[in-house]
């Protein structure tokens, strides 16, 4: 049995009782404060990452440390036998910011379990009109999540393959490709499945022409248009919704990330026929809509629309870009920028960003390589100017220490 003394550092009592699913740590935190946090010597890092685009209103922010501990001290948990406040306000807040009028939800506990949610409603949709109508149309580079029936909407074949063989319910086609979306979407579509940003897959923006054959080869078939808004929602890419910057209305979207700024949930909301599909024993969880974590929702959703947070992320997310393509024209590998908001990627003419990111790290700067040619930047929606000011001089640095360093 290994040691639980303080003394053992926390990297060999992870080591020794935690499965290594993630690879090795690359830093221990212990308090964090708006866009920063502090390391256990006390360093102060820019978290340009918000904990894979989760806390979006900075770290410790105030109003939703006050609604946790307040719904902490009256009520953390019922079940879903019967209703609470919180849960309740949570949905009409979705429905409010998705402007579906006639939007349901059904509350999970992440992405993951957000989309497994959506799939199921499709699938059940499907089966309504037609025995065989539960295929699932996804793009290649999406990510969805790593259940079982997610990992294989995952258009990414590597992660497939330690669990294959999947259940093989759904059809890949490549992410820019209208008439290969519309050609794969046939009688037995249930849904199609997308992000409008594709953000885990290397922040790539789908062409709107891709959206619309999706839309319209779901309307031809009969299927369900889903957006997976997990990573883009919540004024990530500068609307509430990546999909509400677009001429597409989805019939289900998913969301979980920001939505309680590092407390676990998940959502599915749907409208129209979508809405009503699910019924009584359908589907349900344990923790779907938990008091505590719907009470941290509504909180963020509150203080983003009191605070006119979508504009301000709007306004730095301008000067994040324009500092980005500065690099792209001055900074060594740097060659462009992609993304919407304040979901960004730092196209590299070289495979030198995993380098880049440890570059950053040494500067207190964090941020990821989301694919081997492109660093992700998505800080909080409160970022400062001086913040993207202070990111975008660690990254050029970053940039000339790799472009400097011996081969
Ligand atoms: C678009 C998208 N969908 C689903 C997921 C899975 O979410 P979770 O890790 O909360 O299960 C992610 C996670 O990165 C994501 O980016």
């Amino acid at each position: 049995m290994s040691a639980t003394h303080p003394a053992v550092p926390l990297t060999e009592r992870a080591a020794a009782h935690v499965m290594p699913t993630y690879g090795p740590p690359k830093a221990t935190f212990v308090r964090g404060q708006g866009t920063a946090l502090f390391d256990e010597a006390g360093n102060a890092w820019l978290d340009f990452l918000c904990g894979l685009a989760v806390t979006s209103l900075g770290h410790a922010h105030p109003a939703v440390t006050d609604a946790v501990t307040e719904q902490a001290g009256t009520l953390v948990h019922t079940s879903n036998l019967f209703l609470t406040e919180p849960a309740v306000g949570l949905a009409e807040r979705l429905a409010r910011i998705t402007g579906w009028d006639d939007a349901k939800v059904f509350f999970a506990q992440c992405g993951a379990t957000a989309n497994e949610a959506a799939i199921k409603l499709a699938r059940k949709h499907g089966k309504q009109r037609s025995p065989d109508k539960v295929r699932v149309v996804a793009l290649d580079g999406s990510f969805h999540g790593r259940t079982l029936a997610t990992l294989e909407a995952t258009g990414q074949p590597a992660k497939h393959e330690p669990f294959a063989p999947l259940a093989g319910f759904v059809d890949h086609v490549a992410h820019d490709d209208p008439d290969a979306l519309r050609a794969a979407v046939t009688a037995e579509t249930s849904a199609v499945l997308l992000e409008v940003v594709q953000g885990e897959g290397g922040v790539r923006a789908l062409d709107p022409a891709v959206l619309a054959a999706a839309r319209e080869a779901c309307d031809e078939h009969g299927a369900l248009l889903i957006v997976d808004e997990v990573q883009t929602g919540i004024g990530r890419t500068g609307p509430w919704f990546a999909f509400q910057a677009t001429d597409v209305v989805p019939d289900v979207v998913t969301v979980a990330k920001a939505l309680a700024n590092g407390l676990p949930i998940g959502a599915c909301i749907a409208r129209g026929p979508a809405a009503g599909v699910l019924s009584p024993g359908d589907h349900a969880t344990t923790f779907g809509g938990n008091p505590v974590t719907a009470a941290a929702a509504n909180a963020v959703l509150d203080t983003i629309e009191a605070q006119g947070l979508l504009d301000t992320a709007r306004v730095r997310s301008q000067r994040l870009i324009e500092g980005l393509q500065r690099l792209a024209d001055v900074a060594p590998y740097a060659c462009g920028v992609r993304g919407r908001g304040l979901l960004l990627g730092l196209e590299l003419d070289a495979p030198v960003a995993a380098a880049v990111e440890a570059a950053c790290r040494d500067r207190f700067l964090l941020v990821n390589a989301v694919a081997p040619d492109v660093v992700r930047l998505a800080p909080p929606l409160t970022v400062s100017r001086e913040e993207v000011d202070l990111a975008l001089s660690a990254l050029e640095e970053a940039l000339s220490s790799v472009a400097d360093a011996p081969a």
